[in-house]
């Protein structure tokens, strides 16, 4: 039986959380700043959580520099919550900045960046929930391809004259880090070297971007860009179970009333609008107690222990470029294949590649991996290979060692 030192884990998510987070939690899951009960036995009204969650607010503004125009909420139903909850709220804000009256309402545009699988699973969700409700009736708003690498097999990021954005549409959504496929944005170019083209986003639009797997990992590249960033939790910043998101104010709606005044918008599940979760800091039901307290001993630990930002994203450059030079030199040598061709576009967080030769060697690979302690390295069950998360709480010693085996299987 391996102990939790004898172990590397590369998960993809949920993922590691640090040793010391996680046995400060227990004691707290126990006993509660000695007060004989646990903190999931604790009211989420009451001043011991209340304590916790406005500390979390307070290390996440912190830690990225969030702007005072931001509001910070905890919520539930992971990123793909997310992709509903942002069609939801951001037709009822352009509903509300195009108040024609419902005979001359015409759907919206909304604007995606398909660059992996997530992003195409957020389209799908805004082509489902913006049908037309019954025939000869319109479409509550249209959904479009703003760029897309499908055809690549999201291989590469779209280059700069691909994107297609529409002047008055009512937002643009991105992934910034795809974690299947292990594609990532850079943050240190522009757009024509293939950064996000942030300089292409028509006047007054809103961008949406999912950071469920590259949060806290390094800046976010033009933050005041963004009318929306949300993430699940699970990848670096706690266990899964919370979401946060990052709104721009003026983007806490009143969808009941917009809908009630001007019509022509789908109806929102009441825990989903962000304004009902802000008017209630983010305590409109009981919101998932334990995982924020995770999440909160993780931020102080990064603020503390870890650098800050600047520290995470030293790290995460290090690490990350260590796997990527091994895995480039055992490529040079046809004994192994990086799935994203575009160097520029390939993740920090999500290292995906291929042992080369037949299926029995990556087989191999991975047996081999496992009894050396390295866990959890399968590629995500749609795609196959192998993929190494490469999160803030898995450690330099960690990838130095899997690039050691690396080499070792490879015999570079
Ligand atoms: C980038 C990204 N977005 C969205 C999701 C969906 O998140 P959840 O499973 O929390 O709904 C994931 C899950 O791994 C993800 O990696």
């Amino acid at each position: 039986m391996p102990t939790r030192q004898q172990v590397h884990n590369f998960a993809a998510g949920p993922s590691p959380l640090p040793t010391n987070v996680l046995e400060e939690a227990a004691l707290g899951l126990l006993n509660y700043e000695d007060i004989g009960m646990g903190i999931c036995e604790l009211s989420h009204r009451g001043k011991e959580f209340k304590a916790v969650i406005e500390g979390a607010e307070a290390d996440l503004r912190e830690l990225l520099q969030i702007p005072d125009n931001y509001t910070v909420l905890f919520t539930q139903g992971g990123g793909t919550g997310q992709f509903s909850a942002t069609v939801l709220n951001l037709l009822a804000a352009h509903r509300q900045a195009h108040p024609v009256p419902a005979e001359e309402f015409k759907p919206p545009i909304l604007d995606y960046v398909l660059t992996g699988s997530w992003s195409s699973k957020a389209y799908a969700e805004a082509q489902r929930l913006c049908a037309a409700p019954f025939p000869n009736c319109p479409s509550f708003g249209e959904p479009r391809i703003a760029a897309s690498t499908k055809s690549s097999s999201w291989t590469r990021l779209p280059s700069k004259d691909e994107y297609k954005f529409s002047k008055d549409a009512a937002y643009i959504y991105y992934c910034e880090n795809e974690t299947i496929n292990g594609i990532q944005f850079p943050h240190d170019k522009d757009s024509e070297e293939g950064g996000f083209p942030f300089d292409l986003i028509p006047e007054g639009v809103n961008l949406v971007a999912d950071y469920s797997s590259s949060f806290i990992s390094r800046p976010i590249k033009k933050f005041e860009k963004h009318a929306i960033i949300y993430a699940g939790a699970q990848k670096n910043l706690g266990p899964s179970g919370v979401t946060v998101l990052i709104i721009r104010n003026d983007l806490l709606i009143d969808t009941t009333k917009i809908q009630n005044e001007l019509g022509c918008l789908p109806c929102l599940p009441i825990t989903y609008e962000y304004k009902i979760l802000s008017d209630n800091k983010s305590l409109y039901n009981t919101p998932p107690t334990f995982p924020i307290y995770v999440s909160a001993l993780v931020l102080k630990h990064l603020i503390k222990n870890k650098g800050g930002l600047k520290g995470l994203e030293d790290i995460n450059r290090e690490k990350s470029q260590l796997l990527y030079e091994t895995l480039e030199k055992a490529e040079k040598q046809q004994k192994a294949k990086l799935v994203v061709r575009d160097s520029n576009a390939r993740s920090w967080m999500n290292v995906t590649f291929n042992i080369e030769g037949d299926s029995e060697k990556e087989k191999k690979f991975l047996e081999g991996a496992e009894n050396k302690g390295f866990k959890q390295l399968k590629g995500h069950r749609s795609v196959g290979g192998i993929r190494a998360s490469l999160y803030n709480a898995v450690a330099f010693e960690s990838v130095k060692l899997l690039c050691e085996y690396i080499e070792e299987f490879c015999e570079l």
